[in-house]
This record gives structure tokens, sequence and C-alpha cells, in this order.
């Protein structure tokens, strides 16, 4: 038996909690607070073909010192997993890899729609946790151009109840600012490329398809505050739409690059502290009703080629409970709705089985993030040299217990 002494529940009681195990083990949790571990719905753990930027060891490891014991993970592998079989094969090595490192870490796999594959959807229908449609092309060749083929995305999703999952930026409209911005080298011009109308307007055709066919559709990385406003409008119309934020579009936005350069550089881009608002308004009134990372390791290497040739993404597994346990301290957000974000909402969406995983977290323990700590291979994260107060230091997975530094 796993015993949890003196450990502060979310409404301020002391309690004492117990999880099934063979090792009699006890903690004395005495200034902690226990939270529900959390769901991460979308990460890039890069198996197949990205292994030197993560793995599911590293990927694992990083997950759980985040607090995270359930991801949900991208398509856009190489090659992309967009059938079955492909779907099949890239369980298998989770697997091998999870069990090597001995972190039972659960997870989910999302079905990458292209124009060739959508026949797939019905095969994969009880395999995968949804599908992905890039309505602009990011990192990998996954993209749906025509909007027939969307449709009849939506359509399939609609008829086998599977979550049609979008990245919202259109790509016809970022193929023309993309010409105009050609010879750019500053990396500031990446959310004039990328521009507020695409994600807009891809997010207005995601809406109207919902409305059509009745699927269920989850906006993926909210970064504006119109596409929070247009969510909001739906919602009270009825229609059958969720909406995720990243921390790094709640914390950071476009007065970074001077300082982090390409390193700040991901799809959608950072924006401005007006949609920072925006987005926090959007979590208080429930319009936003999921946290996902985006976790999007790519080596430093990479990310510091010139604007133009450096990837798109950051990783973010690590530190997004801390900054939001930081967030609470300073009073932005409740505990409740932190449990919201990134665990209840998450189960009610996506309809998966609820578990006992827990995190324990010391709401005073003051840490500075440094890269040279990260445990996610690619070995940096876009918070680096941030101190925060309020971080997790035990994770429960399956009833068993992980110590965290
Ligand atoms: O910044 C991003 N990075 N956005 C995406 O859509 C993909 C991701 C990646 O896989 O690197
Ligand atoms: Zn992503």
């Amino acid at each position: 038996m796993l015993r949890i002494e003196n450990v502060q529940t979310i409404d301020g009681e002391i309690t004492t909690l117990t999880f099934e195990s063979k090792e009699e083990q006890t903690i004395n949790a005495t200034g902690l607070t226990v939270f529900p571990a959390l769901i991460d719905p979308h990460v890039h753990f890069r198996v197949p073909g990205g292994e030197h930027k993560e793995d599911w060891e590293t990927g694992a490891r990083a997950a759980i010192a985040g607090g995270v014991t359930t991801v949900f993970d991208m398509p856009n592998n190489t090659p992309p997993c967009t059938t079955l079989e492909r779907v099949t094969e890239k369980k298998k090595l989770i697997e091998e890899q999870l069990e090597r490192v001995g972190m039972p870490l659960r997870q989910y796999l999302y079905l990458g729609a292209d124009e060739t594959t959508v026949d797939e959807i019905e095969k994969v229908r009880e395999q995968v946790i949804g599908i992905k449609v890039f309505l602009g092309a990011s990192t990998g060749n996954l993209l749906i151009e025509k909007q027939e083929t969307f449709e009849r995305i939506c359509e399939l999703a609609a008829r086998f109840g599977i979550v049609v999952a979008v990245h919202a930026e259109d790509e016809a409209l970022m193929k023309k600012n993309k010409e105009a911005y050609s010879n750019v080298t500053d990396v500031s011009f990446h959310p004039k490329i990328r521009a507020r109308n695409c994600a807009l307007a891809a997010l207005d055709r995601a809406l109207a398809a919902a409305k059509k066919y009745g699927n269920r559709l989850y906006v993926l990385h909210a970064s504006t505050m119109e596409e929070v406003a247009m969510v909001r409008s739906a919602k009270k119309e009825g229609v059958n739409v969720y909406m995720e934020t990243t921390p790094h579009h709640l914390f950071l936005n476009e007065s970074i690059y001077p300082a982090l350069g390409t390193r700040a550089q991901m799809n959608p881009p950072l924006r401005t502290a007006a949609d920072n608002e925006a987005l926090w308004v959007g979590i208080a009134d429930g319009t936003i009703d999921t946290i996902g990372t985006d976790h999007a390791p790519h080596t430093l290497a990479e990310k510091d080629l010139p604007y133009g040739t450096a990837p798109s993404g950051v990783p973010g597994i690590e530190n997004y409970l801390a900054l939001l346990l930081d967030a609470a301290r300073k009073g932005v957000i409740t505990y409740d709705k932190i449990v919201d974000l990134t665990r209840s909402n998450i189960e009610r969406i996506f309809e998966i089985p609820s578990n006992n995983d827990s995190v324990l977290v010391d709401p005073a323990l003051r840490k500075k993030i440094a890269n040279e700590d990260q445990l996610t291979k690619c070995g940096w994260s876009p918070y680096d040299g941030m101190t925060l107060t309020g971080w997790p230091v035990y994770t429960i997975l399956g009833n068993k217990v992980y110590k965290l530094s």
C-alpha cells in the first residue's frame, strides 16, 4: 500500500490517500497539495522519424516531471501517421520504448488526415483519439487544402463519433503572405506571415463544417482574441465545438522575440499582450476548455538556424503545471480551473476513462527554469531563466510514485 499522509486537497482539507501497491510506502506530504495528474492533449513525441529531437523514453520522463500521466500524440511524424497500419506500427514502437524506460505513460494517438487516406477513418475509429487536420502546413507534410476533402472528413467523423482536431491556419492566405515577405530574415515577421486573419479564415471554415455535419470540433492552440470571440458565439449557438490554448500563447507574446529569436517561433505564432489577456478571459468564462502544451521539441542547433530555415515549435510539457501554479498564486487562475483545463474537461470531451493518477505539488517551492535541467531530449525551454513559485514534487502513475527532483 502507498500512503500519502497529511496532504491538502484543492478544497483545503487535510487528508490521507492510499493507492494499491505491493510495496509498503508512506510519504509525509505535509505542505503539499494533491491534484489529479494532468493530461496533455497535444504533444509531438517525434516517433517515428524525429528521434533525435524526442522519443518516448525522454518524453515520458519529461511528462512525469511535469505532473502529466496521459498524453495525446500528434501524427506529423516521418512517415506521417495516416493509416491504420502506421497507427499500429507507431503504437508498437511506443510501447517498446515505454517498457524500456519502465514508465507506463498513458497515451492516445491521433490519425493524421491527408487527401489520399480519408478511407482510413472508418478503419481506425476505435484506435485513435481523433483526426488531426492541418488546414495550413506546419512541421511535416500533412495538409488538407481542398474544402471538399475537409468536409468529407467532418462528415465521416460525425458518422463515427470521432473528434476532428483542427490546426486552423489557412494555407492559401499564408502562401500569399509568404510571397509578399519572401526576403525577411527577422522572426518578428512570423506573426505577419502566419497572420491572425489566416487563423480566423480557417476557423471560420471549420465552424461552418461543424455546423453543417454536427461533428465534434476541437480547435487546437487558439492564439488570438478573435478566435475566442468566434468560439464563444458558436458555443452559444449550440455548435459542438471545444477550444484549446497553449502555455506559450498564455504566458509569452511577440515582445519576447528580441530575447529568444527563432527559439520563440511556433505555429500559430505568438501574438500580442492583448491576445494573452483575451485567452485568460476565455478561460475564465469557459470558452476555452483545455490546455495542451503543443510540446514540439526541436534541437537547439535546428532552432538557432536563421529565420526561414529554423523549424517551428517549442517544448512545454515539463513546465506548464508550474506556470499555472505560479499564475494561481498571483490570483490569475483558481486550482479548480486548473483541474478543469488539464484533466476533467479533456476526459469529458474525448470520452476517455478516468483513473487515480495524481500529482503532489509544493505551492511554496521556488525554482528557476534552466535549459540544463530539462529532461526533454531537446534540452531547452523557452522559459529558461524564469523563476516560478509552485512545482510538482511527486507524480503517481498507475499506483507507483515518482519523486521529482
Ligand atoms: O509550432 C509548431 N510545431 N506547430 C505545429 O503545428 C507543429 C509543431 C511541430 O510538430 O514541430
Ligand atoms: Zn502541435
